[in-house]
């Protein structure tokens, strides 16, 4: 809900609309580099585990897995280092900055307004609150799916990609250990991947809730990830 300070540091600004500047500059771009990180990596990734045919006889100069394993590294290098950035900036950061980081689990409160916006999305309440951050469910489900699963595709991913660093790789420092506490290069193969479908079925529901809510709810939610700013209607 819009307090009273928000509404004035609105009517500040000189808008027409109450509008409360919300995504800094940092989070805006950060989202949309991993969009594009994230797209290739998932492109990539599928036909990593499904390789292209590979015909007898093939000219080996064509080398063509191999330039889809470099794209996939190249973009998983991208998408891990602008998510230390992104944690980097929860802390320097506006407090929407932290939201996606710690939903407050252990409030009754919150989980009612978790409810109350999954009815809202089932078409069973009539009338959208007003946010000015995250709604609960989204920032609920941004934390489950999008905060701890890009956690395990980043050490799980370089934990594979130490496998043909080698010993000695940073990669193998830090996040080497991750192969014999899953089990076998094999197991974490397969859990990369089927963190893979969970990240899709994120951003399916996520890119339809953003564009749903942009039509029906009161406030402004595309745009706002652009510029920065959330407008508010009735
Ligand atoms: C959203 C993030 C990511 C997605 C969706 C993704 C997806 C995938 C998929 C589907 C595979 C094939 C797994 C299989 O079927 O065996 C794969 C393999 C792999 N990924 Fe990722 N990945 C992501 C992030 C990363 C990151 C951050 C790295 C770090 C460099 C990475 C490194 C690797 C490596 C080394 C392999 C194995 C390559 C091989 O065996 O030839 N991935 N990835
Ligand atoms: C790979 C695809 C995508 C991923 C992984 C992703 C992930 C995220 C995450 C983690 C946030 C939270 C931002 C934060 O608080 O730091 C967010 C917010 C947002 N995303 Fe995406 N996103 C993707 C694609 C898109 C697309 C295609 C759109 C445009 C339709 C979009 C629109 C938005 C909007 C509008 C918000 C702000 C929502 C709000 O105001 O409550 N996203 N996204």
């Amino acid at each position: 809900m819009l307090s009273h300070e928000q509404m004035k540091i609105a009517e500040r600004h000189g808008r027409n609309m109450p509008s409360v500047y919300v995504y800094e500059a940092p989070v805006r771009i950060w989202h949309w580099i991993t969009v594009l990180a994230m797209t290739t990596l998932m492109a990539t990734g599928y036909f990593i585990g499904a390789p292209f045919l590979q015909l007898p006889g093939e000219d080996p100069g064509m080398y063509l897995m191999g330039y889809v394993r470099f794209a996939h590294f190249a973009a998983g290098y991208v998408f891990a280092i602008a998510f230390a950035g992104r944690i980097y900036w929860a802390f320097a950061g506006n407090e929407h900055a932290r939201q996606i980081f710690c939903p407050p689990l252990l409030s009754g409160a919150w989980w009612s307004e978790v409810m109350f916006e999954a009815r809202w999305y089932f078409f069973l309440e009539d009338k959208p609150k007003k946010y000015v951050g995250h709604n609960p469910l989204a920032a609920t489900m941004m934390f489950f799916m999008f905060v701890l699963g890009s956690a395990f595709m980043i050490a799980s991913g370089f934990a594979l990609y130490s496998e043909g660093a080698g010993a000695g790789h940073w990669s193998d420092a830090v996040f080497g250990w991750v192969l014999p506490f899953i089990g076998d290069s094999q197991l974490v193969h397969t859990l990369h991947r089927l963190g893979m479908w969970v990240l899709i079925t994120f951003v399916i529901v996520h890119v339809y809730a953003a564009v749903r809510e942009d039509i029906m709810s009161r406030q402004s939610i595309v745009s706002t990830m652009i510029s920065g700013w959330r407008s508010f209607r009735d």
